[in-house]
């Protein structure tokens, strides 16, 4: 069992990628570890640079998310946590790997159309490339599983695609350079929803701080964000058919759901009937519950940045040398003489 996955340090982590990502990288992170399996967690600053960004906002960022992990259980006793941009094998693996993909698979990626929306000609052509970068990610470890919410499913079979092509066209069956890696989805998480928009994924990326919770938010903030959150104005039905066409209420029942490590029946069953003035605030509290043990651990870590970065340098060596057999794998499968 190999378990990779990142998250790019830009913005506050939010909702969804604690219950999308970050719960299940701790989850693996113990099964990989008794198992005699191996967990790598990465900062994906080099992703990060395909958009316009402040230097000094990525530093601080990259330590900030380094320490909202550990907070949230990942346990670099255990995993491999380090950022990309330590590990020049990553960016070296995607340049081996550009020979590989093709521009119609990536022209299809729905994350780099709604990305680049109208503007294609203006975007960085890291944007374009950045799925490849994410499969050398993965690739680069022999990732079996990779723990991430829906949004990068897409990104994941594309992963998996390039590493059947690289094998087929430069490998031996019995000697393929690639594992083919597997999305692992949260089934109640796979999409957390904008709190002001049932429609639109809950994002970093979103104008409105409404419209998230945020890993490091008070009691205070969860309460009122939860309680503003857009609603009908029906009760909640006591089965999961009922929440078909309403996107706001399922959003609410998911999240609840995902806390409480059940399933939207099991929820119905015990909340359906109740109005949105009872379900929000149990709500609200369950989850200024559940983030409040994380707020105090990230509030210990995020100032000591020499801890941080000593976290993230021993990351970074256990990093270049699990990856090294990989990558000199692939440079011999293509041909490259290296001395
Ligand atoms: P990023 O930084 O956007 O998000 C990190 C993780 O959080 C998940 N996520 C969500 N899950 C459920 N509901 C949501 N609203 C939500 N928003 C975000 C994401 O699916 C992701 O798992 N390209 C990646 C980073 C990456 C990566 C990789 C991931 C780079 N290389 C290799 C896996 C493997 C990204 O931008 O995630």
């Amino acid at each position: 069992m190999r378990v990779v996955s990142g998250i790019q340090p830009t913005g506050k982590p939010h909702l969804g990628n604690y219950l999308g990502a970050i719960v299940n990288y701790v989850k693996l992170q113990d099964e990989a570890h008794a198992s005699g399996g191996r967990c790598f967690i990465f900062l994906a600053d080099l992703h990060a640079i395909s958009q316009p960004h402040d230097p000094t906002e990525l530093a601080a960022n990259t330590r900030e998310m380094t320490a909202t992990l550990v907070a949230c259980g990942v346990d670099p006793a255990k995993t491999v946590l380090f950022n990309q941009a330590q590990v020049p094998a990553h960016a070296e693996l995607q340049w081996l790997l550009n020979g590989t993909a093709r521009m119609g698979w990536l022209n299809r990626m729905t994350q780099w159309k709604d990305k680049a929306g109208k503007n294609r000609e203006g975007q960085s052509v890291a944007l374009f490339t950045y799925p490849v970068l994410q499969a050398a990610d993965v690739l680069l470890y022999q990732a079996t599983h990779v723990p991430v919410g829906e949004d990068q499913k897409q990104h994941l079979e594309l992963a998996r695609d390039i590493a059947q092509k690289f094998n087929n066209d430069f490998c031996s069956d019995k000697d393929p350079t690639f594992t083919l890696p597997e999305p692992y989805i949260p089934p109640a998480a796979a999409r957390i929803m904008s709190l002001r928009d049932g429609t639109a994924k809950m994002s970093k990326s979103d104008p409105s701080d409404m419209s998230r919770i945020s890993l490091t938010d008070s009691p205070e903030t969860i309460m009122k964000k939860v309680k503003k959150a857009r609603t009908d104005p029906e009760p909640l039905p006591s089965e999961e058919a009922g929440l078909e066409g309403r996107a706001e209420a399922k959003n609410l029942v998911g999240i609840y759901a995902a806390l409480t490590g059940r399933t939207a029946g099991d929820v119905l069953a015990e909340h359906g009937g109740q109005g949105f003035g009872v379900f929000k605030p149990a709500l609200g509290e369950l989850l200024a519950e559940t983030l409040k043990p994380i707020n105090a651990r990230f509030a210990e870590l995020k100032n000591d940045g020499e801890a941080l970065d000593a976290i993230l340098a021993r990351g970074a060596s256990q990093a270049r040398e699990e990856g090294r057999d990989t990558l000199a794998h692939a440079y011999r499968a293509l041909g490259l003489v290296r001395g």
